[in-house]
């Protein structure tokens, strides 16, 4: 038992030290004058990302009755949306008070840090390590992952209001993505999808690591037989759904979603630009022309949903993307990623840590496929599902006010980003954002029906 807790608390202090280093070599090549611009009120200032993940650690140690009186750092804006927690700001104003100062911000990351590391310590000495805390120092150290990515988001929409192609944010690490496959044969791959039976499937995560608390229990779902596309949808597919006039026409939109293409003036995903009749976007990698077998990203749920009807396809629930991202027929079992069990690598998914900062070509990860044969389910772009995000029959919260509240109004999306870390994401995660929103690297796969 000793030793069972002693390996659990070193590898939670393991993956404490990773998500914090990771988070400062993203925050790292960040401008004062920048880290605390609020870009869009659906993001809040890279200052703000950092003190927040740090205060969220400061919460954990308060449960657990640890003494941080030596905290002189004002934290009053701090706190994202937990009502039992102190006054909250609006999220909308997080630009409008840029408190903590860099500065202060970075000394209270260190001086939470050793405090943390101090509480480690305890309870490994202690063999005092229980469920619940085991849990909680878990959910800090994926919170902070969450934020990771929500403040890349931040970064893409800041930097590309800048017309100049070279005032960018500008990674510590960037690799290119070297398995690239020659355009020229890719075929028409909208009619390349792939046959999945019906049958019973039991939704959620079948492990005993951890997961989110949305993630469970598995329960049973019945499904009718689909096929479902093998890649997800690219650039050069969605340019076609725009010039056969998919955003003037009403035919293909849902209500809401057709008053905001007219309200909004939507003609293209986010981010796209047009210069002498072709599609460019400014990204990390620049203002580029939008490449064509890149999976299209920065679109909403109703843009997806549009496209999906203009192909005579639809959107997969989230049963039928879980179930073509994992059911293994010869093992008569689930596994964790698609292409099995092993934690995501370089040849598999491109994730935050493949450190691309863009979405790679379609077939540049043949290793990392379904069972089934569908490509790229993890990292690159998340996928719209057709699912509103609700809590699964059964649901017992383990942190509440984090992922119970925010069922209401929101789709599920599923298999993470490029900008995804590796230790946040397995075919079972679940995200949800708004239907209207495309600031999230969010793009989509269609499936049709077999019956
Ligand atoms: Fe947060």
């Amino acid at each position: 038992m000793t030793q069972v807790i002693t390996n659990e608390v070193k590898r939670l202090r393991q993956d404490f030290l990773n998500v914090r280093k990771t988070t400062s070599i993203i925050f790292e090549p960040i401008s004062i004058e920048d880290a605390v611009m609020q870009s869009d009120p659906f993001g809040s200032t890279p200052n703000w990302h950092i003190a927040h993940v740090t205060w969220f650690f400061q919460k954990i140690l308060e449960k657990y009755k640890q003494d941080i009186s030596a905290n002189s750092i004002n934290t009053d804006y701090l706190n994202s949306y937990y009502q039992r927690y102190s006054k909250i700001l609006p999220k909308t104003e997080r630009g409008k008070y840029p408190r903590p100062k860099v500065s202060e911000t970075l000394k209270y990351r260190v001086m939470i840090e050793d405090l943390f590391l101090e509480f480690l310590d305890y309870i490994e000495k202690n063999n005092s390590l229980i469920q619940n805390i085991a849990y909680d120092i878990e959910l800090a150290n994926q919170h902070e992952m969450q934020h990771q990515e929500l403040l890349v988001y931040d970064l893409q929409h800041y930097f590309q209001k800048f017309e100049d192609p070279s005032d960018n944010y500008e990674p510590k690490i960037i690799k290119r993505n070297n398995t690239l496959i020659d355009s020229g044969n890719i075929g028409n791959i909208q009619d390349e999808m792939i046959k999945i039976p019906g049958g019973i499937y039991e939704l959620g995560f079948p492990g005993d690591d951890f997961c989110y608390d949305n993630e469970l229990p598995e329960h049973k779902t019945y499904l009718n037989p689909y096929e479902i596309d093998k890649y997800p949808v690219v650039n050069r597919e969605f340019i076609e759904f725009i010039d056969a006039g998919g955003y003037q026409n009403y035919r293909f939109w849902l209500s809401d979603g057709w008053d905001l293409v007219n309200e909004k003036q939507w003609n293209a995903p986010l981010y796209w630009r047009k210069i002498d009749g072709q599609w460019y976007k400014k990204d990390f990698r620049g203002l580029n022309k939008v490449s064509p077998y890149e999976p299209v990203t920065n679109v909403s749920y109703f843009e997806a949903d549009a496209y999906s009807k203009w192909a005579g396809k639809r959107l997969p629930n989230e049963a039928e993307w879980e179930k073509a991202a994992s059911w293994n027929d010869d093992l008569k079992r689930k596994t964790t990623y698609p292409w099995g069990d092993n934690l995501p690598s370089d040849s598999t998914a491109n994730l935050l840590e493949s450190w691309t900062w863009a979405p790679s070509q379609i077939g540049s990860y043949p290793f990392g496929k379904s069972h089934y044969g569908c490509h790229q389910m993890i990292g690159d772009v998340w996928e719209w599902t057709s699912s509103e995000y609700v809590l699964y029959p059964g649901f017992r919260s383990k942190f509440s006010e984090y992922t119970d509240k925010w069922a209401i109004n929101q789709k599920v999306l599923r298999g993470g980003s490029f900008a995804t870390p590796i230790m946040q994401i397995r075919n079972s995660y679940r995200n949800y954002f708004k239907p209207h929103e495309r600031i999230p690297f969010s793009g989509f796969r269609c499936v049709r029906d077999l019956l």
